[in-house]
């Protein structure tokens, strides 16, 4: 079964708060999409294996834990996840970035690809898909199909704004994933726009329309 978590810390909420809000502008609305990504990655890392590994203190050598492995594969989905890279580089400053090009139709809502790439040996890394927005659940189970398509095993996906449809979409497809929520919103709208949401994430955060 897929489990899902709604990051509960009022850090979090507050910033959500925020970029849900008309009146924030590009500039502040870019900065608090970094801020939340790298508080909720710090949640959503918290499982990363360990090792003990030799160092030498000032004092004495010891033994003290450090990340183990591959480590990490940051994957957004373009346009608007990329705006969540640089707040999770800011933990994980070794972890390699893949891309996922997909839009949306803006008349059928199905995703269309156009531009993936991911980093060497995914096979081995803990991958993070990020998106600010999970509205019909299409975009993210066409990224996650395409990473494991191509090897991808460990995979968490993480988003800010959630509709309700689209979580239970992206759970159905891939059960074996860890996915992280901000907030969970009320309804998708006839457009498939999430409801309150905080309209177009790619278009708030690159300053288009
Ligand atoms: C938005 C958003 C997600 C997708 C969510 O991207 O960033 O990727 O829609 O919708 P879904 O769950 O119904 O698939 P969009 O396709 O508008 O592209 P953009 O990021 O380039 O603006
Ligand atoms: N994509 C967005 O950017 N916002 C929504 O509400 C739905 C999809």
């Amino acid at each position: 079964m897929a489990k899902y978590t709604i990051m509960g810390h009022p850090l979090i909420q507050h910033k959500i708060s925020m970029i849900r809000d008309k009146n924030t502008g590009t500039n502040e609305f870019r900065k608090l999409i970094e801020e939340i990504a790298m508080l909720m990655a710090y949640e959503a890392l918290r499982d990363l294996p360990l090792e003990e590994v030799s160092i030498e203190t000032p004092i004495e050598p010891c033994m003290a834990p450090m990340i183990s492995g591959k480590k990490m594969a940051v994957v957004p989905i373009l346009r608007a996840g990329l705006g969540m890279v640089n707040g999770i580089l800011a933990l994980v400053p070794t972890a390699k970035v893949g891309h996922i090009g997909l839009y949306r139709d803006p008349v059928t809502h199905e995703p269309h690809e156009y531009y993936c790439k991911l980093p060497e040996l995914i096979d081995q890394r803990t991958i993070l898909v990020v998106d600010p927005m999970l509205a019909t659940g299409g975009s993210a189970v066409d990224a996650v199909n395409y990473v494991k398509d191509h090897g991808g095993k460990d995979i968490k996906y993480m988003c800010i704004i959630a509709a309700p449809e689209g979580l239970e979409r992206l759970m159905d497809a891939h059960p074996d994933i860890q996915i992280y929520v901000g907030q969970l919103d009320r309804c998708l709208n006839e457009d498939a726009y999430i409801c309150p949401g905080l309209g177009d994430a790619g278009d708030r955060i690159f300053g288009t329309k």
